[in-house]
């Protein structure tokens, strides 16, 4: 099994993975995934819960680990050190294969009562988990509500597969296949560098449309979508260009910003790079309308209702969309009701290739939070609902629909 090469080394090289093992049937089947870790050149740390201990013996993953397996939540290592506190401070990731609902409703939890609830809530680093076990448990809301819990922390979920269970029945609760699970920790050791040759220019965060000195008509727009995005190009070797409306946030390293107040200025500076930009992703909130005639000094209180004379602003993106070429134009559709086929209607009109719909009037799928819970729509009438995620995760399930984009369009050029 091969797992690609990280920066000409074999994937793992230098890399050090906490193994965790629960008390699954399945636990055997990390006995092939420490296999491959090692294989891949990955130092890999096995910690077991008890009821592990009695599917597998800890000499088993000792041997191959070449490591001693940490079973005891107050043993100390020769250094006095709290091994579940130190070990994963030097550990780039912490992978929990087999996972079983009890593990999982433990780290939703907080709980640090066994040697690896406590691994989980020490650790500062990626957290995959791979689920294993019966259907109906899995299905179970209890065990959904948790894995969701988790996502929204950031910890990715792999799996489970689904197929015959050790009970007989057939559904899901398998392990994940053991390739299904080294993809997704190499793609967290060792980042895609997918997107490198494209300019990627992103606007975020709401515009702010003076009213008077003091005063100004804006959007709910924290900016966090957009930054994720523009971090997450970064990461995958684009040349990165954040056109950002006010906002609190830092801008991720190696992102070039621009910073803009209206709706203008936005527009003036997305057009002013333009011209290299391969992709373009709208995330900002922008304000529909502007004063028509703001205030050189501060409005003041009178008795009488105030009347505000209101001028639309351009649609930037419309005017993107009409001089598309060969870029790649993503929008985003907020929406409080009749999202998919608003966004269809933004989709055409715009002359987008993706748009990213999203309910904000859900609280945690909204303007200020960390998560979001988005539709994404293409042309060809293809609906993709993704699970509430953390921004950083949309914002990946985004840029692979880029890369999918950009083969596609290379592939029509090279057979047209
Ligand atoms: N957009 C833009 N310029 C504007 C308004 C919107 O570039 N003046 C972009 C947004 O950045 C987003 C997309 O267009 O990517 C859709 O924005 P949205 O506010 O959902 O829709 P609107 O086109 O403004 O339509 P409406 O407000 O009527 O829903």
């Amino acid at each position: 099994m091969g797992y690609g090469v990280c920066g000409g080394q074999m994937t793992l090289t230098g890399k050090k993975i906490i193994l965790g093992v629960t008390g699954s049937i399945a636990a055997y089947k990390a006995v092939e995934l420490l296999r491959e870790l090692t294989k891949a050149g990955a130092s890999v740390l096995v910690a077991m819960t008890e009821s592990a201990q009695r599917f597998v013996a800890p000499l088993t993953f000792a041997t191959l680990s070449r490591q001693e397996v940490m079973t005891d939540l107050f043993a100390r290592d020769d250094e006095a050190t709290i091994r579940h506190v130190a070990a994963p401070h030097g550990a780039d990731l912490f992978l929990v294969a087999p996972a079983t609902a009890d593990s999982i409703a433990k780290f939703a939890q907080g709980r640090a009562d066994d040697l690896l609830s406590a691994l989980f809530l020490a650790c500062t680093r990626p957290i995959v988990l791979a689920p294993a076990m019966d259907a109906a448990m899995y299905r179970h809301p209890a065990v959904q509500a948790n894995l969701t819990r988790l996502r929204t922390w950031g910890v990715r979920v792999v799996g489970p597969a689904t197929g015959e269970l050790a009970s007989g029945v057939w559904g899901p609760g398998r392990l994940a296949e053991i390739a299904d699970i080294m993809q997704t920790v190499t793609e967290l050791l060792c980042p895609k560098s997918d997107l490198s040759g494209e300019v990627v220019l992103i606007t975020a965060g709401p515009t702010r449309e003076r009213l008077d000195p003091v005063r100004f008509l804006s959007t709910r727009a924290s900016g966090k979508m957009g930054y994720a995005l523009a971090e997450e190009a970064v990461a995958r070797g684009a040349k990165t260009i954040l056109v950002s409306g006010p906002s609190d946030l830092t801008p991720p390293q190696g992102v070039e910003i621009i910073r803009v107040e209206t709706a203008l200025q936005m527009r003036a500076a997305a057009l002013d790079r333009l011209a290299e930009a391969t992709v373009v992703i709208k995330a900002a909130a922008v304000s529909d309308y502007r004063p028509a005639h703001p205030a050189e000094s501060k409005l003041t209180k009178r008795d009488a209702p105030l009347t505000l004379e209101l001028v639309p602003n351009p649609d930037i993106l419309h005017e993107i969309g009409a001089q598309k070429g060969t870029r790649i134009i993503v929008g985003f559709a907020a929406e409080t009701s009749d999202v998919v086929r608003r966004a269809e209607q933004k989709l055409k009109k715009k002359n987008l290739d993706l748009i990213v719909a999203n309910d904000v009037s859900q609280a945690e799928g909204g303007f200020e939070s960390e998560t979001n819970q988005v539709v994404l729509l293409d042309p060809e009438g293809g609906v993709d609902a993704l699970p509430l995620l953390p921004k950083r995760e949309v914002a990946r399930r985004i840029l692979d629909r880029v890369v999918s984009l950009r083969h596609e369009k290379q592939g029509g050029r090279v057979e047209g």
